[in-house]
């Protein structure tokens, strides 16, 4: 199976959404990648319900939603309701991670668990089975545009070879400095999803860099 690519909309132009987002429905990426920042997770804030109502209104693939935002099970069933297919949070947001799976399932969304760039994929041990998807940051989230860390490759191996000993299926999903250089590297230690936000939007050409991602 090919690489799974979701761009990133933090990266889009927001005067032009509509537009954006049907240059993604129109191109060979499989996803969008949509990030909720609540500025107390992240120090940043980025963009809520109404813009998420008006990209599923417009996007004809699957919504990504990561949720970088304290306390995530307050919002389960409100991401569903605005068009989330698969729904994030992260481990470290999280004090019942178990409990906010299941909830995430019983709501009808994948569930995904995001990792910081220092939290070991070992800790996802006990709930991998669980799990649809496991998102690698591979930056400090927060922000789009930074650099890739290389110690990202190791991780991806690492959590290839837990997904292999747990007999689990789960997407393993990579985010943050992705570009042409790092994606073929990341496809081989294991990455099945790439999020790529400023390679493609800032690009001279975002259809034809999302075709390149896809047949690294
Ligand atoms: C960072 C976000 C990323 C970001 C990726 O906190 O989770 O999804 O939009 O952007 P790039 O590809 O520019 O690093
Ligand atoms: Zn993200």
């Amino acid at each position: 199976m090919s690489v799974i690519i979701a761009p990133s909309i933090l990266a889009a132009d927001f005067g032009n959404l509509q537009r954006d987002c049907e240059m993604v429905n129109n191109s060979k990426s499989d996803w969008f990648h949509l990030d909720i920042m609540d500025g107390v997770f992240v120090p940043n804030i980025s963009y809520g319900m109404p813009i998420i109502n008006k990209i599923n209104e417009v996007a004809t693939k699957t919504l990504d939603v990561h949720l970088m935002i304290i306390d995530p099970e307050r919002y389960i069933e409100t991401f569903k309701n605005v068009g989330a297919d698969i729904l994030t949070v992260h481990y470290e947001a999280c004090t019942h991670l178990h409990k906010t799976i299941q909830s995430i399932k019983s709501n009808g969304m994948k569930a995904g668990v995001a990792l910081n760039p220092h939290t070991s994929v070992d800790l996802l041990k006990d709930v991998l089975n669980d799990l649809d998807l496991v998102l690698v940051m591979s930056v400090n989230p927060g922000f789009g545009g930074q650099s890739f860390i290389e110690n990202t490759y190791e991780k991806v191996r690492n959590l290839r070879i837990l997904r292999e000993k747990s007999g689990s299926d789960f997407i393993i999903e990579i985010d943050g400095g992705v570009n042409i250089t790092n994606a073929p590297k990341l496809i081989e230690a294991g990455a099945d999803a790439l999020v790529a936000g400023s390679f493609v939007f800032k690009s001279d050409n975002p259809t034809q860099t999302i075709e390149d991602l896809k047949n690294c």
